[in-house]
Protein backbone atom coordinates (compact mmCIF):
# COMPACT_ATOMS: atom_id res chain seq x y z
CA UNK A 1 0.00 0.00 0.00
CA UNK A 2 1.39 3.49 -1.15
CA UNK A 3 1.17 6.34 1.18
CA UNK A 4 -1.79 8.68 0.66
CA UNK A 5 0.42 11.78 1.04
CA UNK A 6 4.63 12.02 0.43
CA UNK A 7 6.60 11.07 3.36
CA UNK A 8 8.76 13.25 4.77
CA UNK A 9 12.37 11.88 5.53
CA UNK A 10 14.61 14.37 7.72
CA UNK A 11 18.18 13.54 7.58
CA UNK A 12 19.52 17.20 8.76
CA UNK A 13 21.25 14.86 11.85
CA UNK A 14 23.09 12.97 9.89
CA UNK A 15 23.39 14.32 6.30
CA UNK A 16 23.30 17.71 7.59
CA UNK A 17 25.24 17.20 10.40
CA UNK A 18 28.40 16.22 7.80
CA UNK A 19 28.31 19.66 7.12
CA UNK A 20 31.79 21.11 8.06
CA UNK A 21 31.54 23.19 11.07
CA UNK A 22 27.92 21.62 11.59
CA UNK A 23 28.94 19.13 14.52
CA UNK A 24 26.18 19.27 17.17
CA UNK A 25 26.28 18.24 20.97
CA UNK A 26 23.83 16.32 22.21
CA UNK A 27 21.44 18.17 23.55
CA UNK A 28 21.25 20.07 20.39
CA UNK A 29 20.58 17.07 18.41
CA UNK A 30 18.12 16.08 20.61
CA UNK A 31 16.57 19.67 20.23
CA UNK A 32 16.51 19.72 16.87
CA UNK A 33 14.74 16.00 16.71
CA UNK A 34 12.01 17.44 18.86
CA UNK A 35 11.67 20.66 16.52
CA UNK A 36 11.44 17.94 13.64
CA UNK A 37 8.70 15.91 15.55
CA UNK A 38 6.49 19.22 16.31
CA UNK A 39 7.23 19.85 12.37
CA UNK A 40 5.35 16.08 11.79
CA UNK A 41 8.22 14.28 10.30
CA UNK A 42 7.54 10.70 9.45
CA UNK A 43 10.86 9.69 9.54
CA UNK A 44 13.93 11.19 11.87
CA UNK A 45 17.53 9.89 10.44
CA UNK A 46 18.90 10.44 13.90
CA UNK A 47 22.66 9.52 12.96
CA UNK A 48 24.67 6.94 11.84
CA UNK A 49 25.48 4.86 14.93
CA UNK A 50 28.27 2.70 13.57
CA UNK A 51 30.25 6.21 13.27
CA UNK A 52 31.25 6.01 16.88
CA UNK A 53 29.79 5.71 20.52
CA UNK A 54 28.81 9.24 20.46
CA UNK A 55 26.26 9.07 17.34
CA UNK A 56 25.08 5.92 18.63
CA UNK A 57 24.31 7.19 21.79
CA UNK A 58 22.90 10.14 20.16
CA UNK A 59 20.60 7.60 18.41
CA UNK A 60 19.39 5.50 20.67
CA UNK A 61 18.83 8.90 23.19
CA UNK A 62 16.35 10.18 20.49
CA UNK A 63 14.57 7.10 20.31
CA UNK A 64 13.82 7.20 23.75
CA UNK A 65 12.81 10.93 24.12
CA UNK A 66 11.26 11.31 20.72
CA UNK A 67 10.76 7.93 19.44
CA UNK A 68 7.96 6.72 21.96
CA UNK A 69 5.68 9.28 22.27
CA UNK A 70 6.57 12.16 20.28
CA UNK A 71 6.68 15.48 21.27
CA UNK A 72 3.81 17.79 22.55
CA UNK A 73 2.65 20.03 19.37
CA UNK A 74 2.72 16.73 16.88
CA UNK A 75 0.64 17.46 14.62
CA UNK A 76 0.09 13.91 13.88
CA UNK A 77 -0.96 11.26 16.55
CA UNK A 78 1.81 8.13 15.69
CA UNK A 79 5.57 9.70 16.96
CA UNK A 80 8.13 9.80 14.08
CA UNK A 81 9.98 6.58 13.21
CA UNK A 82 13.73 6.66 14.13
CA UNK A 83 15.93 5.89 11.44
CA UNK A 84 20.22 5.04 12.03
CA UNK A 85 22.12 4.92 8.82
CA UNK A 86 24.34 1.76 8.74
CA UNK A 87 26.72 0.28 5.91
CA UNK A 88 25.75 -2.69 4.22
CA UNK A 89 27.67 -4.75 6.78
CA UNK A 90 26.91 -6.39 10.10
CA UNK A 91 28.63 -4.45 12.62
CA UNK A 92 27.04 -1.53 11.46
CA UNK A 93 23.72 -3.17 11.01
CA UNK A 94 23.97 -4.45 14.77
CA UNK A 95 24.92 -0.90 16.20
CA UNK A 96 22.02 1.25 14.33
CA UNK A 97 19.39 -2.14 15.55
CA UNK A 98 20.72 -1.56 19.02
CA UNK A 99 20.60 2.39 18.64
CA UNK A 100 16.88 2.38 17.57
CA UNK A 101 15.55 -0.48 19.70
CA UNK A 102 13.46 2.33 21.97
CA UNK A 103 11.67 3.46 19.35
CA UNK A 104 8.00 2.22 18.85
CA UNK A 105 8.51 2.62 15.29
CA UNK A 106 12.18 1.48 14.41
CA UNK A 107 14.64 1.48 10.74
CA UNK A 108 17.49 0.56 9.21
CA UNK A 109 18.58 2.14 6.19
CA UNK A 110 21.31 -0.08 4.96
CA UNK A 111 23.37 0.81 1.66
CA UNK A 112 26.01 0.14 -0.58
CA UNK A 113 26.94 1.60 -3.88
CA UNK A 114 26.24 0.47 -7.19
CA UNK A 115 27.64 3.32 -9.74
CA UNK A 116 30.37 1.55 -11.85
CA UNK A 117 33.29 4.27 -10.57
CA UNK A 118 32.00 3.68 -6.91
CA UNK A 119 32.10 -0.86 -7.86
CA UNK A 120 35.33 -0.61 -9.45
CA UNK A 121 37.63 2.43 -7.35
CA UNK A 122 36.22 2.04 -4.14
CA UNK A 123 34.24 -0.86 -3.19
CA UNK A 124 36.53 -3.02 -5.73
CA UNK A 125 33.55 -5.38 -6.22
CA UNK A 126 31.80 -7.20 -9.05
CA UNK A 127 28.09 -6.50 -9.94
CA UNK A 128 27.37 -10.42 -8.44
CA UNK A 129 28.95 -9.22 -5.49
CA UNK A 130 27.46 -6.31 -4.50
CA UNK A 131 23.98 -8.20 -5.36
CA UNK A 132 24.64 -10.72 -2.90
CA UNK A 133 25.44 -8.18 -0.21
CA UNK A 134 22.85 -6.84 -0.62
CA UNK A 135 20.43 -9.66 0.10
CA UNK A 136 22.61 -10.73 2.54
CA UNK A 137 22.43 -7.26 4.69
CA UNK A 138 18.88 -6.05 4.03
CA UNK A 139 17.74 -9.55 5.17
CA UNK A 140 20.32 -9.55 8.18
CA UNK A 141 18.49 -5.75 8.94
CA UNK A 142 14.81 -7.50 8.13
CA UNK A 143 16.21 -9.88 11.37
CA UNK A 144 16.17 -6.50 13.88
CA UNK A 145 13.18 -4.84 12.44
CA UNK A 146 10.23 -4.90 9.77
CA UNK A 147 11.04 -1.86 8.03
CA UNK A 148 14.54 -1.69 6.33
CA UNK A 149 15.18 1.16 3.79
CA UNK A 150 17.87 0.27 1.30
CA UNK A 151 19.93 2.73 -0.80
CA UNK A 152 22.00 1.83 -4.19
CA UNK A 153 24.85 4.68 -3.14
CA UNK A 154 25.62 6.88 -6.62
CA UNK A 155 21.69 5.43 -8.01
CA UNK A 156 22.42 8.93 -10.40
CA UNK A 157 25.72 7.24 -11.95
CA UNK A 158 24.14 3.38 -12.07
CA UNK A 159 23.62 1.56 -15.33
CA UNK A 160 19.89 1.25 -15.17
CA UNK A 161 19.72 -2.66 -15.80
CA UNK A 162 22.00 -2.97 -12.67
CA UNK A 163 19.83 -0.51 -10.73
CA UNK A 164 17.19 -2.64 -11.34
CA UNK A 165 18.39 -6.13 -10.24
CA UNK A 166 19.62 -4.43 -7.23
CA UNK A 167 16.27 -2.48 -6.35
CA UNK A 168 14.91 -6.09 -7.04
CA UNK A 169 17.54 -8.00 -4.45
CA UNK A 170 16.83 -5.39 -2.20
CA UNK A 171 12.68 -5.82 -2.00
CA UNK A 172 12.82 -9.76 -2.62
CA UNK A 173 14.89 -9.59 1.11
CA UNK A 174 12.05 -7.78 2.68
CA UNK A 175 13.20 -3.89 1.96
CA UNK A 176 10.36 -1.34 2.33
CA UNK A 177 11.87 1.82 1.57
CA UNK A 178 13.88 1.83 -2.18
CA UNK A 179 15.66 4.93 -1.58
CA UNK A 180 17.13 6.38 -4.91
CA UNK A 181 20.60 8.88 -4.30
CA UNK A 182 21.37 11.06 -6.38
CA UNK A 183 24.45 10.95 -4.51
CA UNK A 184 26.87 13.61 -6.15
CA UNK A 185 23.95 15.25 -7.21
CA UNK A 186 24.33 14.83 -11.04
CA UNK A 187 21.00 14.33 -12.35
CA UNK A 188 18.58 16.86 -14.28
CA UNK A 189 14.94 16.69 -13.62
CA UNK A 190 13.34 15.16 -16.42
CA UNK A 191 16.18 12.71 -16.52
CA UNK A 192 16.01 12.03 -12.65
CA UNK A 193 11.80 12.07 -12.83
CA UNK A 194 12.06 9.28 -15.76
CA UNK A 195 14.56 6.75 -13.70
CA UNK A 196 11.72 7.10 -10.97
CA UNK A 197 9.17 6.03 -13.77
CA UNK A 198 11.23 3.24 -15.30
CA UNK A 199 12.10 1.71 -12.07
CA UNK A 200 8.24 1.59 -10.81
CA UNK A 201 8.05 0.07 -14.73
CA UNK A 202 11.04 -2.46 -14.41
CA UNK A 203 11.58 -3.52 -10.44
CA UNK A 204 9.74 -6.60 -10.15
CA UNK A 205 7.96 -6.29 -6.69
CA UNK A 206 8.40 -2.61 -6.60
CA UNK A 207 4.72 -2.25 -5.56
CA UNK A 208 5.61 -3.75 -2.19
CA UNK A 209 7.82 -0.81 -1.32
CA UNK A 210 8.05 3.09 -0.93
CA UNK A 211 9.81 4.69 -3.12
CA UNK A 212 11.82 7.11 -1.92
CA UNK A 213 14.45 9.86 -3.09
CA UNK A 214 17.49 11.73 -1.96
CA UNK A 215 18.98 14.08 -3.99
CA UNK A 216 22.40 16.37 -3.39
CA UNK A 217 22.38 20.06 -4.36
CA UNK A 218 25.54 20.39 -6.63
CA UNK A 219 24.23 21.54 -9.73
CA UNK A 220 21.74 23.50 -7.67
CA UNK A 221 18.55 20.94 -8.91
CA UNK A 222 18.09 19.54 -5.45
CA UNK A 223 14.56 20.47 -5.07
CA UNK A 224 13.91 20.49 -8.57
CA UNK A 225 14.88 16.70 -8.67
CA UNK A 226 13.02 15.69 -5.79
CA UNK A 227 9.68 17.12 -7.12
CA UNK A 228 10.13 15.76 -10.48
CA UNK A 229 10.26 12.00 -8.90
CA UNK A 230 7.60 12.77 -6.83
CA UNK A 231 5.61 13.83 -10.32
CA UNK A 232 6.85 10.18 -11.22
CA UNK A 233 5.50 8.42 -8.27
CA UNK A 234 8.39 8.71 -5.46
CA UNK A 235 6.04 8.81 -2.21
CA UNK A 236 9.00 9.72 0.23
CA UNK A 237 11.43 12.67 -0.16
CA UNK A 238 15.03 12.67 1.85
CA UNK A 239 15.12 16.26 3.13
CA UNK A 240 17.12 18.49 5.88
CA UNK A 241 15.85 21.57 7.38
CA UNK A 242 17.67 24.59 5.41
CA UNK A 243 18.62 22.46 2.69
CA UNK A 244 22.29 21.28 5.11
CA UNK A 245 24.21 18.11 4.02
CA UNK A 246 27.54 16.82 2.41
CA UNK A 247 29.37 19.20 0.30
CA UNK A 248 26.33 21.65 -1.80
CA UNK A 249 23.90 19.79 0.46
CA UNK A 250 20.28 18.15 0.15
CA UNK A 251 17.06 18.79 -0.87
CA UNK A 252 15.48 21.72 1.50
CA UNK A 253 12.59 20.32 3.74
CA UNK A 254 10.80 23.33 3.91
CA UNK A 255 11.28 24.10 0.02
CA UNK A 256 9.68 20.75 -0.90
CA UNK A 257 6.94 21.07 1.61
CA UNK A 258 6.16 24.59 0.51
CA UNK A 259 6.30 23.99 -3.02
CA UNK A 260 4.20 20.54 -2.40
CA UNK A 261 1.57 23.24 -0.36
CA UNK A 262 1.63 25.75 -2.53
CA UNK A 263 1.41 23.78 -5.69
CA UNK A 264 -1.33 20.64 -4.67
CA UNK A 265 -3.53 21.82 -7.41
CA UNK A 266 -0.49 20.24 -9.97
CA UNK A 267 1.35 17.74 -7.80
CA UNK A 268 -2.47 15.85 -6.25
CA UNK A 269 -0.55 15.28 -3.05
CA UNK A 270 0.61 16.88 -0.29
CA UNK A 271 2.48 16.70 3.47
CA UNK A 272 1.45 16.45 7.02
CA UNK A 273 4.00 18.69 8.09
CA UNK A 274 2.83 21.95 9.93
CA UNK A 275 4.19 24.45 7.86
CA UNK A 276 3.70 27.42 10.45
CA UNK A 277 7.10 25.26 12.51
CA UNK A 278 8.87 26.19 9.04
CA UNK A 279 10.50 29.21 9.90
CA UNK A 280 11.11 28.27 13.83
CA UNK A 281 12.69 24.93 12.84
CA UNK A 282 15.35 26.79 9.98
CA UNK A 283 16.27 29.27 12.62
CA UNK A 284 16.98 26.45 15.42
CA UNK A 285 18.97 24.40 13.11
CA UNK A 286 20.92 27.58 11.93
CA UNK A 287 21.70 28.19 15.40
CA UNK A 288 22.80 24.78 16.55
CA UNK A 289 24.95 24.33 13.13
CA UNK A 290 26.13 27.89 13.02
CA UNK A 291 25.05 27.98 9.53
CA UNK A 292 23.87 30.96 7.91
CA UNK A 293 20.51 31.49 6.04
CA UNK A 294 21.28 33.47 3.04
CA UNK A 295 18.78 36.32 2.99
CA UNK A 296 17.32 35.77 -0.59
CA UNK A 297 16.43 32.01 0.52
CA UNK A 298 13.58 30.80 -0.08
CA UNK A 299 10.42 30.30 2.79
CA UNK A 300 12.92 30.76 5.16
CA UNK A 301 15.47 33.56 4.70
CA UNK A 302 15.27 36.97 5.49
CA UNK A 303 14.29 38.78 2.91
CA UNK A 304 11.47 36.13 1.53
CA UNK A 305 8.37 37.83 1.78
CA UNK A 306 10.12 41.64 1.88
CA UNK A 307 8.99 43.45 -0.67
CA UNK A 308 11.16 46.38 -1.88
CA UNK A 309 10.14 47.83 -5.26
CA UNK A 310 7.68 50.64 -4.96
CA UNK A 311 5.37 49.26 -7.31
CA UNK A 312 4.94 46.12 -5.79
CA UNK A 313 4.31 47.58 -2.00
CA UNK A 314 1.57 49.58 -4.22
CA UNK A 315 -0.01 45.91 -5.77
CA UNK A 316 0.64 44.32 -2.34
CA UNK A 317 -1.68 46.99 -0.44
CA UNK A 318 -4.35 46.35 -2.86
CA UNK A 319 -3.97 43.08 -2.69
CA UNK A 320 -1.82 40.30 -1.47
CA UNK A 321 -1.68 37.95 -3.97
CA UNK A 322 -0.68 40.50 -6.30
CA UNK A 323 2.84 39.61 -5.43
CA UNK A 324 2.61 36.97 -2.91
CA UNK A 325 2.05 33.05 -3.85
CA UNK A 326 2.33 32.40 0.12
CA UNK A 327 1.25 34.02 3.55
CA UNK A 328 3.99 34.67 5.54
CA UNK A 329 2.04 33.41 8.66
CA UNK A 330 2.10 30.12 6.88
CA UNK A 331 5.72 29.41 7.53
CA UNK A 332 5.78 30.59 10.85
CA UNK A 333 7.40 33.68 9.84
CA UNK A 334 4.95 36.93 11.31
CA UNK A 335 5.64 40.02 10.59
CA UNK A 336 8.36 42.36 12.01
CA UNK A 337 6.47 44.61 14.79
CA UNK A 338 8.04 46.98 17.95
CA UNK A 339 6.58 44.82 20.57
CA UNK A 340 7.86 44.81 23.61
CA UNK A 341 9.91 47.86 25.90
CA UNK A 342 11.44 48.22 29.19
CA UNK A 343 7.95 48.28 31.01
CA UNK A 344 6.62 45.17 29.48
CA UNK A 345 6.02 42.51 31.68
CA UNK A 346 7.31 39.03 32.29
CA UNK A 347 3.66 37.57 30.83
CA UNK A 348 3.60 39.60 27.73
CA UNK A 349 7.41 38.40 26.86
CA UNK A 350 6.53 34.76 27.35
CA UNK A 351 3.34 34.96 25.18
CA UNK A 352 4.96 37.03 22.33
CA UNK A 353 7.82 34.27 22.48
CA UNK A 354 5.07 31.28 22.65
CA UNK A 355 3.70 33.29 19.70
CA UNK A 356 7.08 32.94 17.77
CA UNK A 357 7.18 29.18 18.16
CA UNK A 358 9.63 29.56 21.63
CA UNK A 359 7.61 28.53 24.13
CA UNK A 360 9.87 28.58 27.41
CA UNK A 361 9.00 28.86 30.67
CA UNK A 362 10.77 27.52 34.32
CA UNK A 363 14.39 28.28 34.13
CA UNK A 364 14.36 29.21 30.39
CA UNK A 365 12.12 32.09 30.98
CA UNK A 366 13.92 33.66 34.02
CA UNK A 367 17.45 33.59 32.16
CA UNK A 368 15.32 34.82 28.79
CA UNK A 369 13.28 37.53 30.68
CA UNK A 370 16.60 38.45 33.09
CA UNK A 371 18.02 39.42 29.47
CA UNK A 372 14.95 40.69 27.99
CA UNK A 373 15.21 43.44 31.17
CA UNK A 374 18.96 44.23 30.42
CA UNK A 375 18.64 44.49 26.83
CA UNK A 376 15.40 46.89 27.61
CA UNK A 377 17.27 48.95 29.53
CA UNK A 378 19.89 49.83 26.01
CA UNK A 379 17.14 49.84 24.02
CA UNK A 380 14.09 51.67 23.95
CA UNK A 381 12.13 48.97 21.63
CA UNK A 382 12.67 45.40 21.25
CA UNK A 383 11.56 43.77 18.13
CA UNK A 384 11.00 40.65 17.30
CA UNK A 385 13.93 39.56 15.67
CA UNK A 386 15.67 40.70 18.73
CA UNK A 387 13.56 38.41 20.95
CA UNK A 388 14.69 35.79 18.34
CA UNK A 389 18.68 36.62 18.95
CA UNK A 390 18.15 37.09 22.51
CA UNK A 391 16.34 33.94 23.36
CA UNK A 392 18.34 31.65 20.99
CA UNK A 393 21.16 32.91 22.28
CA UNK A 394 20.19 31.90 25.83
CA UNK A 395 19.01 28.30 25.34
CA UNK A 396 20.85 27.26 22.30
CA UNK A 397 24.02 27.20 23.76
CA UNK A 398 26.13 24.61 24.05
CA UNK A 399 27.45 23.89 28.32
CA UNK A 400 28.66 27.00 29.79
CA UNK A 401 32.09 25.50 31.04
CA UNK A 402 33.93 29.05 31.09
CA UNK A 403 31.67 31.73 31.49
CA UNK A 404 32.11 35.50 30.32
CA UNK A 405 32.12 37.64 33.54
CA UNK A 406 33.59 41.03 32.83
CA UNK A 407 35.38 42.52 29.88
CA UNK A 408 37.32 45.48 29.44
CA UNK A 409 39.19 46.80 26.17
CA UNK A 410 41.03 49.17 24.99
CA UNK A 411 41.89 50.44 21.59
CA UNK A 412 42.55 52.80 18.95
CA UNK A 413 45.40 53.78 17.08
CA UNK A 414 47.84 52.69 20.07
CA UNK A 415 48.54 49.19 20.68
CA UNK A 416 44.91 47.53 21.56
CA UNK A 417 44.55 45.57 24.89
CA UNK A 418 41.92 43.32 26.53
CA UNK A 419 41.39 42.00 29.99
CA UNK A 420 39.05 39.68 30.28
CA UNK A 421 37.93 37.60 33.68
CA UNK A 422 36.08 33.97 33.06
CA UNK A 423 34.38 31.58 35.64
CA UNK A 424 35.73 28.18 35.22
CA UNK A 425 34.40 24.17 35.39
CA UNK A 426 34.48 24.18 38.95
CA UNK A 427 33.77 27.88 39.77
CA UNK A 428 37.37 29.47 39.86
CA UNK A 429 37.31 32.99 38.62
CA UNK A 430 40.62 33.63 35.93
CA UNK A 431 41.60 36.80 34.85
CA UNK A 432 43.89 37.39 32.40
CA UNK A 433 45.06 40.68 29.97
CA UNK A 434 46.71 40.71 26.05
CA UNK A 435 47.68 43.00 23.59
CA UNK A 436 46.49 42.20 20.17
CA UNK A 437 46.14 43.40 16.65
CA UNK A 438 42.38 44.78 17.31
CA UNK A 439 40.46 44.27 20.51
CA UNK A 440 38.68 41.23 19.32
CA UNK A 441 42.15 39.53 18.96
CA UNK A 442 43.20 40.91 22.19
CA UNK A 443 40.11 39.68 23.29
CA UNK A 444 40.60 36.17 21.65
CA UNK A 445 43.98 35.82 23.47
CA UNK A 446 43.06 36.85 26.86
CA UNK A 447 40.49 33.91 26.60
CA UNK A 448 43.35 31.83 25.03
CA UNK A 449 45.44 32.36 28.18
CA UNK A 450 42.99 31.32 30.36
CA UNK A 451 41.01 28.06 28.72
CA UNK A 452 43.87 26.97 26.69
CA UNK A 453 41.91 25.05 24.23
CA UNK A 454 44.55 25.99 21.38
CA UNK A 455 42.60 26.20 18.18
CA UNK A 456 42.17 28.27 14.65
CA UNK A 457 40.01 30.91 14.00
CA UNK A 458 38.86 30.37 10.70
CA UNK A 459 35.78 32.72 9.70
CA UNK A 460 34.59 35.31 12.05
CA UNK A 461 31.45 37.30 10.77
CA UNK A 462 29.20 40.31 12.53
CA UNK A 463 25.85 41.15 11.81
CA UNK A 464 23.49 43.45 13.25
CA UNK A 465 20.22 41.71 14.14
CA UNK A 466 17.89 44.70 13.35
CA UNK A 467 18.49 48.61 12.19
CA UNK A 468 19.21 51.78 14.49
CA UNK A 469 22.47 52.19 16.17
CA UNK A 470 21.25 50.68 19.58
CA UNK A 471 20.91 47.21 17.34
CA UNK A 472 22.11 44.03 19.02
CA UNK A 473 24.97 42.90 17.10
CA UNK A 474 25.24 39.01 16.32
CA UNK A 475 29.01 37.11 15.89
CA UNK A 476 29.72 33.97 14.57
CA UNK A 477 33.00 32.13 14.33
CA UNK A 478 34.48 28.85 13.43
CA UNK A 479 37.21 27.47 15.12
CA UNK A 480 39.47 24.39 14.34
CA UNK A 481 40.89 23.03 17.55
CA UNK A 482 44.67 21.89 17.13
CA UNK A 483 44.57 18.41 18.76
CA UNK A 484 41.37 17.60 16.51
CA UNK A 485 42.97 17.35 12.49
CA UNK A 486 42.36 13.35 12.17
CA UNK A 487 38.54 12.42 12.57
CA UNK A 488 37.39 9.63 11.24
CA UNK A 489 34.81 9.88 8.36
CA UNK A 490 31.02 9.64 9.26
CA UNK A 491 30.31 7.89 5.85
CA UNK A 492 33.71 5.18 6.19
CA UNK A 493 35.07 5.87 9.63
CA UNK A 494 38.16 3.40 8.42
CA UNK A 495 39.09 6.13 6.61
CA UNK A 496 40.42 9.52 8.37
CA UNK A 497 39.73 12.87 7.10
CA UNK A 498 42.57 15.06 6.52
CA UNK A 499 40.70 18.19 7.27
CA UNK A 500 40.18 19.38 11.26
CA UNK A 501 36.72 19.09 12.68
CA UNK A 502 35.50 22.19 12.48
CA UNK A 503 33.15 23.74 15.45
CA UNK A 504 31.01 27.03 16.09
CA UNK A 505 29.80 29.82 18.62
CA UNK A 506 27.06 32.73 18.40
CA UNK A 507 26.81 35.23 20.69
CA UNK A 508 24.59 38.39 20.53
CA UNK A 509 25.11 41.92 22.38
CA UNK A 510 24.58 45.75 21.99
CA UNK A 511 28.33 45.51 22.40
CA UNK A 512 29.92 43.64 19.35
CA UNK A 513 32.91 43.09 21.77
CA UNK A 514 31.28 41.18 24.04
CA UNK A 515 29.30 39.38 21.43
CA UNK A 516 32.88 38.33 19.89
CA UNK A 517 34.07 36.92 23.07
CA UNK A 518 30.52 35.16 23.73
CA UNK A 519 30.48 33.41 20.15
CA UNK A 520 34.28 32.76 20.89
CA UNK A 521 33.47 31.35 24.35
CA UNK A 522 30.20 29.30 22.87
CA UNK A 523 32.86 27.67 20.47
CA UNK A 524 35.53 26.77 23.03
CA UNK A 525 32.33 25.38 25.24
CA UNK A 526 31.06 23.09 21.98
CA UNK A 527 34.38 21.78 22.05
CA UNK A 528 34.78 20.80 25.47
CA UNK A 529 31.51 19.90 25.55
CA UNK A 530 31.86 16.86 22.64
CA UNK A 531 34.88 15.91 24.43
CA UNK A 532 33.71 15.25 27.65
CA UNK A 533 31.06 13.74 25.49
CA UNK A 534 33.62 11.22 24.29
CA UNK A 535 35.47 10.51 27.09
CA UNK A 536 32.20 9.42 28.69
CA UNK A 537 31.17 7.06 25.96
CA UNK A 538 34.45 5.61 25.58
CA UNK A 539 34.47 5.17 29.93
CA UNK A 540 30.74 3.81 29.60
CA UNK A 541 32.72 1.63 26.56
CA UNK A 542 35.24 0.09 28.80
CA UNK A 543 33.35 -0.68 31.58
CA UNK A 544 30.86 -2.51 29.70
O1 LIG B 1 24.04 10.73 -0.62
C1 LIG B 1 23.92 9.53 -0.36
O2 LIG B 1 24.04 8.65 -1.21
C2 LIG B 1 23.66 9.16 1.02
C3 LIG B 1 23.31 7.73 1.24
C4 LIG B 1 23.98 7.17 2.43
C5 LIG B 1 21.83 7.57 1.24
O3 LIG B 1 23.66 9.99 1.89
ZN1 LIG C 1 23.51 12.05 1.01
Amino acid sequence: MQPDHVRIFDTTLRDGEQSPGATMTSSEKLEVAKTLSRLGVDVIEAGFAAASPDDLRAVKTIAEAVGVTGVEGRPVPEPPTICSLARADKSDIDKAAEAITPATHGRIHTFIATSPIHREHKLRMTRDQVLEKITEMVSYAKSFTSDVEFSPEDAGRTEMDFLYEALQAAVEAGATTLNIPDTVGYTIPAEFGERIAMIRENVRGVENAVISVHCHNDLGLAVANSLSAVQNGARQVEVAVNGIGERAGNASLEEIVMALYVREDLYGIGTQIDTTQLTRASRLVSKVTGMMVQPNKAIVGANAFAHEAGIHQDGMLKHEETYEIMRPETVGAGKTQLVLGKHSGRHAFANRLGELGYPVSGDGLDKAFARFKKLADKKKYITDADLVALVSDELYQPTEYWKLEKIQVGCGTGMPTATVRLTGPEGQLRTEAEVGTGPVDAVYKAIQGIVDVPCTLLEYTVHSVTEGIDALGEVSVRVSPHDDQAQPDKINPQYEHSRARVFHGHGAHTDVIVASAKAYLAAINRILAIQEARRDNEAAGSAA
